[in-house]
């Protein structure tokens, strides 16, 4: 029996008091307990999902952001609707989103 493939998603919850902190820019920690939920209303790919609110992701001037591992891919996102593409595109069909895409390089501290 094989083991599950296990995704983590680290959604950035900080909280700094900067205008480029992602926790006060949108709900974040919201969007983390939205991501959870539409994860939990797909059907078993065999993908398991951890979904996990995180400090500072070093993108603060992106963001708010999220990071998908293994596949070191990273979004920024503003409502539900880019959070369901996300899991609907990138974690069920392995597809980037590329109009919600950071590049992996890119760092808010410039
Ligand atoms: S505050 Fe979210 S990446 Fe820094």
């Amino acid at each position: 029996m094989t083991a599950a493939a296990t995704k983590r998603i680290f959604v950035c919850n900080n909280k700094r008091v900067t205008p480029t902190s992602c926790g006060l820019r949108l709900d974040a920690s919201g969007a983390a307990d939205q991501l959870t939920e539409l994860l939990a209303e797909r059907a078993d790919t065999g993908t398991e999902y951890q979904v996990i609110k995180s400090k500072c992701l070093g993108r603060c001037q992106l963001g708010p952001v999220l990071g998908v591992f293994p596949d070191n891919a990273w979004y920024t996102y503003e409502d539900r609707e880019d959070l369901g593409e996300i899991v609907s595109e990138h974690l069920e069909n392995g597809r980037p989103v590329e109009r919600l895409a950071i590049r992996r390089n890119t760092r808010s501290a410039a």
